[in-house]
Formats: C-alpha cells, sequence, structure tokens
C-alpha cells in the first residue's frame, strides 16, 4: 500500500493500493464522516464496480443512493450538472453529506463540482478508475464542467477529504483508455524527474503502482506550491497547449491523451528549434511517446491549431503560456506574444 499526503487549502491522502474499493465505505466514514452518500458515476463504471462501492459504503452504516450519467466527454455538461444539483436536494442531501465521484476524469469533474457548488460545499471523495484519473484528475482540486464554447470553463477549486485508489480497477480499461492516461505519465517525467522519464522506458502496467505513486508526488508538490494555478502550476499544462488545440479541431474525436501526446513533441520539436532545449532532448521525448502507441502528429496544419489554440483559457490577454522542457526533467513556461503562436507551432510540427 502507498499512501501521499497531499498539502493544500485541506489536507488529505491519496491511499493507492489494490483491492482497497471494498473497504472505501470504512475510508470515507473515518475521513469524510456523515451518514449520507452519494456515489456517482457512469453507466460502464457503474457496471463493473458500482455494487462494491454501494456494498462498501452500506456496511459501513452509510444510507446510499447512486447517481449515474452516460459514459463519455458530453456528460461532462450543464444538464448533467444541474440534473445532478436537483438530484442531491431532492434526496435531501445536506452539507455534511458525501459526494463519492467513481471512475474517470469525467465523472469527478462533474461530480466535484457539483460538491463544491450544492449547499456551497459537500464532503467530497474521489474513487479514480481510470489512469489519467488516478495520476492527474482526482488530486489536486481542478473539478469543472464544459460549455457549448469551450471545455472546463466553469469550475472551481475544490480539494477532495480523500483519494480512494484502487489500481486493481485499471485492469478492465481498455487498451487505448490506458494508453490514453500513458501521455499524462510521460508528462510528469519530460517536466519534473529524469530518473522517472528513464524508468517509464519499462512497460507502465508491470510497475503501475510505483508509477501512480511517483506521479501523485510530483503532482503534490506542484500543488503545494501553487494550489490555484497562479504559477508553477501552469507547467503541468505541457503538451496541452497544442493538446487541446488537436482535440478541439477533431471536434474532440481525437482523445485527450492523444492530443497531449502530439502536443508534447510539437512544443518539445520548437523548443529546440529556439534553442531552448537540444535537439536530442526533443528526439527523447518523441521517441517515448511513439513507444507507448501514442501518435507524434496530427493531421491539422498550424494555421488550424493556432486557431483553436488562441480561444483556450491559457491565453490570457495578449499572451499564451506555453510551456517548454529545458532538458529532460526540466522545463519552464514561456508566456508568447499572441502574434508569435503561429510560428512557434509551425516550429513544432514541421
Ligand atoms: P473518462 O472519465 O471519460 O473515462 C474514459 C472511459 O473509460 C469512459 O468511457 C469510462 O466509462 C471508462 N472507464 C472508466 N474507468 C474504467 C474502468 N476501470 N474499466 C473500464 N472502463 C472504464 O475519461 P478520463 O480520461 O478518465 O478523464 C478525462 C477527463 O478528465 C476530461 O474531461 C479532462 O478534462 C479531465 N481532466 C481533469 C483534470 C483535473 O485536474 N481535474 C486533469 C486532467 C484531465
Ligand atoms: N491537470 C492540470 C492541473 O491539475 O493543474
Amino acid at each position: 500500500m502507498g499512501s501521499v499526503r497531499i498539502e493544500s487549502s485541506k489536507n488529505y491522502d491519496v491511499i493507492i493500493e489494490k483491492g482497497i474499493l471494498d473497504s472505501c465505505g470504512g475510508i470515507i466514514k473515518t475521513t469524510a464522516g456523515g451518514e449520507f452518500v452519494c456515489v456517482v458515476t457512469d453507466d460502464t463504471v457503474d457496471a463493473l464496480y458500482g455494487e462494491r462501492c454501494v456494498s462498501s459504503l452500506l456496511s459501513a452504516g452509510y444510507r446510499v443512493e447512486k447517481f449515474t450519467i452516460p459514459h463519455g466527454e458530453q456528460s461532462k455538461n450543464a444538464a448533467q450538472f444541474i440534473r445532478l444539483l436537483n438530484f442531491l436536494a431532492e434526496k435531501r442531501f445536506t452539507r455534511t453529506d458525501t459526494v463519492a465521484a467513481l471512475g474517470g476524469g469525467v465523472v469527478g469533474d462533474l461530480a466535484g463540482f457539483a460538491a463544491a457548488c450544492f449547499t456551497r460545499g459537500m464532503k467530497f471523495v474521489q474513487i479514480p478508475t481510470t489512469l489519467l484519473a488516478a495520476v492527474d484528475s482526482s488530486v489536486g482540486g481542478k473539478t469543472a464542467i464544459d460549455l457549448d464554447t469551450g471545455k472546463n470553463l466553469a469550475g472551481a477549486f475544490y480539494q477532495p477529504e480523500v483519494v480512494i485508489c484502487d489500481y486493481a480497477t485499471l485492469d478492465t480499461l481498455p487498451d487505448e483508455i490506458f494508453t490514453d492516461g500513458c501521455a499524462e505519465v510521460v508528462k510528469y517525467g519530460v517536466i519534473a524527474d529524469a530518473a522517472f522519464f528513464e524508468f517509464l522506458k519499462q512497460p507502465v502496467r508491470e510497475n503501475i503502482e510505483k508509477v501512480i505513486t511517483r506521479c501523485v508526488e510530483l503532482k503534490r508538490d506542484v500543488v503545494a506550491a501553487d494550489e490555484f494555478d497562479n504559477g508553477i502550476r501552469f507547467i503541468l499544462n505541457y503538451g496541452h497547449t497544442v493538446g487541446h488545440a488537436v482535440e478541439a479541431n477533431s471536434n474532440f474525436t481525437i482523445s485527450h491523451g492523444s492530443g497531449v501526446a502530439v502536443g508534447m513533441c510539437a512544443e518539445a520539436k520548437a523548443a529546440a528549434k529556439l534553442g531552448i532545449c537540444s535537439a536530442d532532448c526533443a528526439e527523447q521525448i518523441e521517441s517515448l511517446v511513439r513507444a507507448y502507441g501514442l501518435p507524434t502528429r496530427s493531421p491539422y496544419d498550424a494555421r488550424a491549431l493556432t486557431e483553436k489554440a488562441l480561444s483556450d483559457k491559457k491565453r490570457r490577454g495578449g499572451t499564451i503560456g506555453v510551456v517548454v522542457p529545458t532538458a529532460i526533467g526540466q522545463c519552464r513556461v514561456e508566456k508568447l506574444p499572441v502574434d508569435k503562436l503561429y510560428d512557434f507551432i509551425r516550429a513544432g510540427i514541421e
């Protein structure tokens, strides 16, 4: 069993242990207390793990309701958000009760935002079941829904009481969804830990506890330094300036991990051309991305990518932030004037 303590406006543990889903009720009782839990999940995860989660909560003495959304990003929207708030109201949940997010990043982001808003803040627990949620979205307190005009445009910083990561649940992930999460894993190696980058040359699945634990430790350090994303936390967006533009151009038919993989390669190659990192550094990143079966290129040209990148929330007035590696395990944020973004992206993809 591994456990990582997150220190932020609320301190909490990320417990990383095989089979721990069956003990979630007792852990939630100890950390969140209360008597009533709303399990928020999606239809796929519900069929696989809903019963075990509910049964553990009942054994711990909780009254339990379950709220299920259709799986996929299209459920992270205002309609499901309002549906969830109305459900919490109709079932008479109160501030001392708990919302438990059982699922991937979509469930976690939606449930967390509802927990932050209902009665101005209920107790919240994350039970991640995708690699992406385990290494990234369940930790650090970012919650959100998508608006018609863009991804994650409405949300709140809202930390959970505990994160319960049963990595045995990752065994049922389809390969492409597991691989998608690997993009965020590689990201941590590039931005913050050269030894971890080297370690990732071994298969992730065979070292899953170590991989999740190291990613969570690296995220812990960033969140402790900048919980509300006013500075260093921006480095977690490595690969995401171009990556989000790839996703948006595809109308979100290209997955987040694939977009980030392409973005990491493009942003590193542009950095190498600008002399910010070596050509070897950019080649090493591309080679690891390829080794995971992730894409290194997208079908979109620099014009199309620039246009979407400029509508992203990473833009601040006349500049847009791009994270660039300076070496493997190190990075910095470049604040590019918006009229320089096209040249940067073109350098990265040509
Ligand atoms: P997801 O939640 O849509 O899950 C992907 C798919 O896997 C879904 O179809 C789901 O039903 C299925 N699934 C989940 N667990 C499973 C399991 N154990 N076995 C089989 N199938 C399973 O997607 P995701 O990749 O986990 O998360 C993406 C979302 O996370 C995006 O909305 C993104 O914006 C958000 N995100 C948030 C943060 C943050 O800090 N809050 C960080 C990164 C990403
Ligand atoms: N996933 C980006 C962040 O947590 O800041």
